[in-house]
């Protein structure tokens, strides 16, 4: 099994929709059976909570569904149960190599897999919803292909 938990601040508003998003993905290229997703905060401001509204609504529109999901905060055991630990933005990356006291290349931004290289916007802040999804949908194309160049035989 390969394991990717993506991270944010929060745990309910950037994180849960790649969580989703992701998961929904790969679902459709039915590799659910071989790769596992989870999401974590740094912060514990919302432990326990369902995705934020927006998250909710904005996924809701592409029919994916939130139902389940509740933020929960990064453990210091995410970093050998996790293969891949994806942050959102440069202020994550940060938080979980203090809060892990790690560095390594499997903590990286999830934009620099992407021709944007850039923070995940927050909406927890921004309001745009909408800007954030088409971000993460790209970001997890770009992370699927890197599993796929990373694991070769994960379709056989
Ligand atoms: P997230 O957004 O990190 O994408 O879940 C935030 C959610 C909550 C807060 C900040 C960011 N907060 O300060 O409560």
């Amino acid at each position: 099994m390969i394991r990717v938990l993506f991270i944010c601040l929060g745990n309910i508003c950037r994180s849960p929709m790649a969580e989703a998003v992701f998961r929904e993905e790969v679902r459709k290229r039915g590799l659910a059976k071989k790769i596992d997703v989870d999401s974590a905060g740094t912060a514990s401001y919302h432990v326990g909570e369902p995705p934020h509204k927006g998250t909710q609504a904005k996924l809701r529109e592409y029919g994916i569904t939130t139902d389940g999901m509740t933020a929960r905060q990064l453990w210091a055991s995410d970093f050998d149960n996790f293969d891949y630990l994806v942050a959102m933005d440069a202020s994550n990356v940060t938080n979980i190599e203090q809060a892990l006291r790690k560095t390594d290349a499997k903590i990286f931004r999830f934009l620099d897999l992407t021709v944007h290289q850039k923070d995940v916007p927050d909406p927890y802040y921004t309001g745009d919803f909408q800007e954030t999804y088409d971000l993460v949908v790209d970001g997890c194309e770009a992370l699927l292909a890197k599993i796929m160049h990373d694991h070769p035989h994960l379709l056989s």
